[in-house]
């Protein structure tokens, strides 16, 4: 059984999210809009656009503290029928299936609540095999395979193409 829910963030215990997205682990496998170091400025900029209803973000919480971060973010022009999916765990909660259940909670709501969106797409780089693994289990199909199309920390990192469908 696991111990986790998804909630809306709030503004409040910035010390302690800090503290799990400091983690260099964190952001060396995101985009480069969530940081290393992270600061507490850094997690009251990111809690307050949190708690707007786009892009659709989740905390996880782990007996009453936020331990993490799942979010569907819309993208726009040719592609707005489609919402890219991220997210993280603190180090100490990973390998229990909690991001593998996140997905499967969120992945539906995210459809119902965006009528027009046809596509949920996650692009894991080639070498984090956990986040693929965790979108697999929880339903994704690998599109595609892009090599060498990423940049991040100066190193050239492959993209990989995970989606699902409505
Ligand atoms: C990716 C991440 C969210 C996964 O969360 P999680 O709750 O640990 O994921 P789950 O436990 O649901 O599933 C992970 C799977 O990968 C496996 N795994 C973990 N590390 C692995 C590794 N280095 N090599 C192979 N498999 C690995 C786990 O054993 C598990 O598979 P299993 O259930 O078959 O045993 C977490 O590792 C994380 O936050 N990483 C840093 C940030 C990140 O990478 N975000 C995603 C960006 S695309």
């Amino acid at each position: 059984m696991l111990h986790f829910s998804l909630r809306p963030f709030r503004t409040d215990a910035p010390t302690a999210f800090v503290m799990h997205t400091n983690d260099p682990t964190v952001a060396a496998n995101l985009t480069d809009p969530i940081p290393h170091p992270y600061t507490e400025a850094h997690a009251r900029a990111f809690l307050e656009e949190a708690m707007q209803p786009v892009p659709l973000r989740r905390c996880i919480e782990v007996a009453g503290e936020c331990v993490g971060a799942i979010g569907l973010h819309p993208k726009v022009d040719l592609w707005r029928c489609n919402m890219e999916l991220g997210y993280w765990l603190a180090a100490a909660h990973r390998g229990k299936g909690i991001m593998t259940e996140a997905i499967r909670q969120l992945v539906p709501q995210g459809f119902a609540t965006f009528p027009n969106v046809m596509r949920i797409v996650a692009t894991p780089f080639g070498r984090n095999v956990a986040s693929q693994k965790a979108l697999e289990k929880a339903g994704f199909t690998l599109e595609a395979k892009l090599i060498g199309t990423l940049v991040k920390n100066g190193r050239v990192e492959d993209e990989w193409i995970y989606a699902v469908r409505r």
